[in-house]
């Protein structure tokens, strides 16, 4: 439905109900308070509120809409499929067609030898899944004392309570506490921050190091698997890790006989300028979890990707993976999966990601001009932009600039995620380079904006 298709009495009642009738996700009653957001149209990277004001999207709808907003080729196959069959379960020993077609596909563009998938419904129930399927892989391989999971501090991987378990962010797990036994943290890899105030390649790794202390103080015997998200998300400022790190983990994992499951629920699907992050690093996991991205948005759908060795383990009566849901691979998202994958393939948007990279990391740098810039990190469409108050000290700015120049932003057409005093761009992959310029230009405005508001 258009914005012109909603009187003045409507958006005005629907904006009262989103506050008395809607408990948002994530909400911020501090940005609610400043106004209601509704947005009811799509085009490219451009999206439009119920009012008819247009934005450039550069968070890509929460890190989804990689091949942009309002596509028809998305949904012709939605309806198509809709016209065949609205849905019939991953169920016991049924399938959907295109489930099974989406199967073939993961398992042709996945890295290294992942090529068995399950089906879920969210990034939250893929890491979830994971680790059942490594706990219970354990328990059917003779080895039932293995339970744990070591995740790192900084990452963020879902919503659940297993998820929140092994997110390292306390402040999302506080309010639910106690959470699963089992849950043990290692150190975050960001070595503009190092926790252990280490620079590298002097540190010699430092990180990894203490990744198999944790593992020997523990018992190795004990650990199911390693969670980690091979590139951090925008929550931690897309922190690339050191040369050595992620393939020193894969080796870490082999020799205690850990599963490792690497958490690519942003960074899949070419936002790196591969198809997945892990591949830059030459490494492969047990299990590979996806979502977000893998329908660019357009329909829910979460999937953890796994290798036969892993999978053989619930072949045979008595061995399935107990495990399941009734929504979990809809028909309709896969079929909305397939034709993005489609998209992807016949319009090289892995590559454009790559260029992308290139292109975003020069342009954002000239943004150094400003003292108030102090990192910018990131890879291909995944950037952050952390503002200090000193970029040699690293010193915090007091000033809340983030809020400022979001909504600097937004009241000039562009819808930018902060995370505090950080800026993250995650644009559509398909977003041009004049729209990149738009971006950058806006952004370059915002920041004197701020300065000149907080005197600086
Ligand atoms: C790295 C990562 N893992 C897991 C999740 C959870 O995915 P979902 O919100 O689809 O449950 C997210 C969501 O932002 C994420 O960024």
């Amino acid at each position: 439905m258009s914005n012109a298709m909603f009187t003045e009495e409507e958006k005005k009642r629907l904006k009262i109900s989103a506050r008395k009738h809607v408990l948002g996700h994530w909400m911020c009653n501090a940005d609610l308070d400043k106004g209601v957001k509704i947005f009811t149209s799509g085009k490219g990277c451009r999206i439009t509120d119920i009012d008819g004001n247009e934005f450039l999207d550069t968070f890509s709808n929460l890190v989804t809409c990689t091949i942009g907003h309002g596509r028809e080729e998305i949904r012709h196959a939605i309806n198509a499929q809709l016209e065949a069959l609205e849905f019939f379960p991953n169920y016991h020993d049924g399938f959907s067609a295109p489930l099974v077609k989406l199967a073939e596909k993961l398992a042709e563009i996945a890295p290294g030898d992942l090529e068995v998938t399950f089906f879920l419904n969210s990034g939250s129930e893929a890491n979830e899944t994971a680790v059942k399927m490594a706990r219970q892989y354990f328990w059917q391989t003779g080895q039932k004392g293995r339970y744990k999971v070591i995740s790192r501090r900084g990452s963020y991987h879902g919503t659940t309570l297993g998820t929140t378990s092994w997110t390292g962010f306390p402040a999302l797990r506080e309010p639910v506490e106690p959470l699963l036994p089992g849950s043990i943290f290692a150190p975050q890899v960001k070595c503009s921050e190092c926790e252990m105030k280490l620079c590298y390649p002097g540190c010699g790794l430092a990180c990894l190091k203490e990744l198999e202390r944790i593992v020997v103080s523990e018992g190795p015997d004990t650990v199911a698997a390693i969670l980690m998200d091979p590139l951090p998300g925008s929550n931690s400022g897309y922190p690339v890790p050191p040369k050595g790190y992620l393939e020193g983990v894969r080796a870490l994992c082999d020799k205690y006989g850990i599963l490792l499951i690497f958490d690519e629920v942003q960074t899949g699907f070419g936002k790196t300028g591969k198809w997945f992050a892990c591949e830059h690093f030459g490494v492969t996991p047990d299990i590979l979890d996806v979502s977000k991205s893998i329908t660019s948005g357009y329909a829910p759908l979460g999937a953890c990707i796994t290798t036969q060795k892993i999978a053989s383990a619930f072949q045979g009566p008595g061995n399935e993976f107990r495990s399941g849901s009734t929504y979990g691979g809809h028909g309709i998202s896969c079929a909305a999966a397939l034709a993005n994958i489609e998209i992807f393939q016949r319009d090289h948007l892995v590559e454009r990601g790559a260029e992308l990279g290139r292109i975003l990391k020069e342009k954002l740098s000239s943004l150094y001009e400003f003292d108030v810039v102090g990192d910018i990190q990131g890879m291909g469409t995944l950037w952050a932009i952390e503002l200090m108050d000193n970029r040699e000290t690293r010193a915090k700015l007091k000033e809340e600039y983030g809020v400022f120049i979001r909504d600097w932003c937004y009241e000039h057409g562009m819808i930018l995620r902060n995370n505090g005093n950080m800026l993250v761009i995650a644009p559509p992959l398909v977003i041009s380079n004049e729209e990149v310029d738009e971006i950058v230009n806006n952004l370059r405005q915002a920041i004197q904006a701020a300065m000149k508001h907080f005197n600086r």
